[in-house]
């Protein structure tokens, strides 16, 4: 699979350990982060991953900031993008089986490597179930076109 990767000042020594773990899975890398720790804005590289997945330039995005929240709210303003803040891999694995997740965020400062480790496999070794979850995210997408007929 080809996973953009993006992150702030905060995260530049776990973005290179998530790359070097995502390589030894298997996966193609593309990094859209910042590779120095001078204090920088997270919406720019949450935007950047999230602009990549909008356009298929990656299959998925991972967003690396402090606590992994600014920069996802950034990358869920890009339409198409359904960006999941995860510090625990249960909501990881079902955010991709039930809400259909395209961008994995998490906070270096929030969690260490080996837990980092373990949400990453389980949300990219998850299937999104369709079904009535489809109809669910639909209802989540459509929000972006306006259309307020559920209401
Ligand atoms: C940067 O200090 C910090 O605010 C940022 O990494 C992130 O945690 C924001 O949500």
């Amino acid at each position: 699979m080809k996973i953009g990767i993006g992150n702030d000042h905060s995260a530049v020594a776990m973005k290179w350990e998530v790359v070097d773990f995502l390589n030894e899975l298997g996966h193609e890398v593309v990094n859209y982060g910042t590779d120095s720790e001078e204090s920088c804005n997270y919406p720019v590289y949450g935007e950047k991953v999230a602009r990549a997945v909008a356009d298929h330039e990656v299959d998925l995005g991972i967003l690396i900031c402090g606590t992994g929240v600014g920069i996802s709210l950034a990358a869920n303003k890009v339409r198409g993008i359904r960006a999941v803040v995860c510090s625990e891999p249960y909501s990881a694995r079902l955010s991709r089986q039930h809400n259909n997740t395209n961008i994995l965020a998490f906070g270096a400062r929030v969690i260490g490597i080996e837990l980092t480790k373990m949400i990453i496999e389980e949300w990219l070794n998850a299937e999104f179930q369709g079904g009535r979850h489809q109809e669910r995210v639909n209802m989540i997408m459509d929000i972006e076109e306006e259309k307020y007929e559920h209401l």
